[in-house]
């Protein structure tokens, strides 16, 4: 395994739509290995492939308990809405408040190709839409209601400190 470069926002990699996959091989699965150490290494809740730089539909989620690896994923169905704080690791040092649907569920493929659905609330539901839309070259600033100021941030820092 190994870790790969994030990039970040100007980069126009993230601007372009991936293709589907088509081949569940040793490739994809190198691939998905190194995206869930990227992820953890980076501490972030979910991670595209375009993130890494390769243009295909793939997508890791941390669940809590395990990493969700989500191919060809699709919304199949949306209910309630949450407003709330959205950050992205390839725009680093920013927050927003996005509003997302409370529950998300979703169909994908695992890595040997075979379907699967998974329903998520609240911040799995907003990594669930904020990753798809990655991979349709969207990232969530274009729809961000406001970014924290400064002194939001700093304050989020703080709390983040006396959690730890
Ligand atoms: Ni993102």
């Amino acid at each position: 395994m190994a870790l790969r470069n994030i990039l970040t926002e100007e980069d126009p990699t993230l601007r372009k739509v991936s293709r589907p996959v088509t081949k569940f091989d040793d490739r994809l699965h190198e691939l998905l290995d190194d995206m869930a150490e990227t992820l953890e290494d980076a501490r972030g809740v979910g991670l595209a492939a375009p993130q890494v730089g390769i243009l295909r539909r793939v997508v890791v989620v941390d669940v809590g308990e395990e990493i969700l690896e989500l191919i060809n994923p699709e919304i199949i169905s949306e209910s309630g809405e949450q407003t709330g704080l959205e950050g992205c690791l390839s725009v680093p040092g920013k927050y927003g408040i996005v509003t997302r649907p409370n529950v998300v569920k979703v169909r994908a493929q695992d890595r040997f190709g075979a379907w699967y659905e998974a329903e998520g609330e609240e911040l799995i539901a907003r990594a669930f839409c904020h990753e798809l839309e990655h991979l349709d070259g969207h990232l969530y600033v274009d729809k961000v209601e406001r970014f924290l100021t400064q002194e939001e941030l700093e304050e989020l820092a703080n709390e983040a400190e006396d959690e730890a």
